[in-house]
């Protein structure tokens, strides 16, 4: 049993194994090894920092620092002056350098707010953007977007930033209806949790709006890739008291679903395995698929309409010469107080039925 199980990532793993629940474990892979163990095979941060950086079919954050540094300086006249910037979602140094500083450079900062699980990232976060933008203040926090519980009141003209595809790869609820019925649900109660906590602001994402299988199956199916999905089962044995997981038994598969319009990241079983906690025993067989994560790649429409639900607004779309990536830039608008009760909702936490104390 390690020291402090990780309780959250033991029921959620349950969940999938279980396949009570799918799709809802992304965040979970950009895990930073153990300081005290040198040779911790729980690396999820560098091997998405390699897939981002030396990946060529990965097309994604190429494409999208391509858009930034081109044409980000677009959306300033649409927000207003200064902005505080929360970078939800920040990533490995390349991002951070690629996208978050030269969208930095392009608008007028009054401060900084890189909000991400991953120590790693944050600290690249603080040194970069020390370095390449000295006047800005860094307010770093490590923390889950969904219960980030910052006194927004005392933010200036709030702009959320995801990049990365990040909100098109929430975690998804669990219980009946389709993987897009089930995305498009929790897409707009992210929305709508932030919208509340921000009152009013601007929130600008990158979308990738590729539906080609081929190039899809390409990006995705790298060995940065491969390794990313492998170091979560390492962290799964480091960080949870799951009994018989055989780190090495299981194979990633990227699959496209057209219907859909997602990338399911699915990890198939190729050595039979029984996993073991407390009372309960799960069988899972070769050839077995579970699906970890999926990457949403709706169209401009789709995206605008979920937009429209939520009451917020697409102020504007930026788009570059052969990308298939867009800049969303999206009013967050202030609803009256009647209209927010019951809304609260607790963003990407479900209780399981193994919960343990
Ligand atoms: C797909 S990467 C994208 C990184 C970066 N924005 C980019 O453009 O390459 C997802 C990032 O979001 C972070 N992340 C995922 N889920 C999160 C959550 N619930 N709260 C905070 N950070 C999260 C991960 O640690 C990782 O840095």
């Amino acid at each position: 049993m390690p020291r402090n199980e990780d309780k959250q990532l033991l029921n959620d793993v349950l969940d999938l194994f279980s396949r009570r629940r799918s799709c809802h474990l992304g965040q979970y892979l950009y895990s930073d090894p153990d300081p005290a163990n040198p040779a911790d095979s729980v690396r999820g941060a560098s091997h998405w920092a390699q897939m981002v950086a030396h990946e060529d079919a990965y097309y994604v954050p190429r494409e999208e620092a391509a858009l930034i540094q081109s044409h980000g300086h677009q959306i300033r006249p649409f927000l207003p002056d200064p902005v505080d910037v929360l970078d939800f979602g920040i990533g490995s140094d390349v991002a951070i350098l690629s996208k978050s500083i030269p969208l930095l450079k392009s608008l007028d900062v009054r401060r900084y707010i890189p909000v991400d699980l991953c120590r790693t990232y944050l600290d690249d976060a603080r040194r970069l953007v020390g370095e390449h933008l000295k006047t800005v203040p860094i307010d770093e926090c490590q923390a889950d977007y969904f219960d980030f519980k910052r006194p927004f009141e005392a933010l200036s003209n709030p702009l959320i930033f995801m990049g990365g595809g990040n909100l098109y790869n929430l975690p998804l609820d669990p219980g009946a209806g389709s993987l897009k019925e089930k995305f498009t649900n929790v897409f707009s109660r992210a929305l709508e949790h932030w919208r509340k906590m921000i009152g009013k602001g601007h929130l600008l994402i990158t979308a990738d709006e590729n539906c080609d299988k081929a190039s899809l199956l390409a990006a995705y199916d790298v060995a940065s890739n491969q390794a990313l999905v492998m170091s979560f089962f390492h962290r799964i044995r480091r960080d949870t008291s799951l009994q018989g997981l055989d780190t090495d038994g299981f194979r990633y598969l990227p699959i496209w679903n057209q219907d859909q319009a997602c990338v399911v990241h699915t990890v198939m079983v190729t050595r039979p395995q029984i996993l073991r906690h407390g009372e309960v025993a799960l069988e899972i067989n070769e050839d077995d698929h579970f699906a970890i994560d999926a990457s949403f790649k709706l169209s401009e429409d789709e995206s605008s309409a979920l937009f429209h639900q939520t009451g917020n607004r697409l102020v504007t779309v930026v788009r570059g010469q052969g990308l298939r990536l867009a800049l969303y830039l999206v009013e967050m608008r202030e609803r009256s107080s009647q209209s927010e009760e019951g809304t609260v909702r607790q963003m990407g936490r479900y209780p399981s039925p193994l919960q343990t104390t």
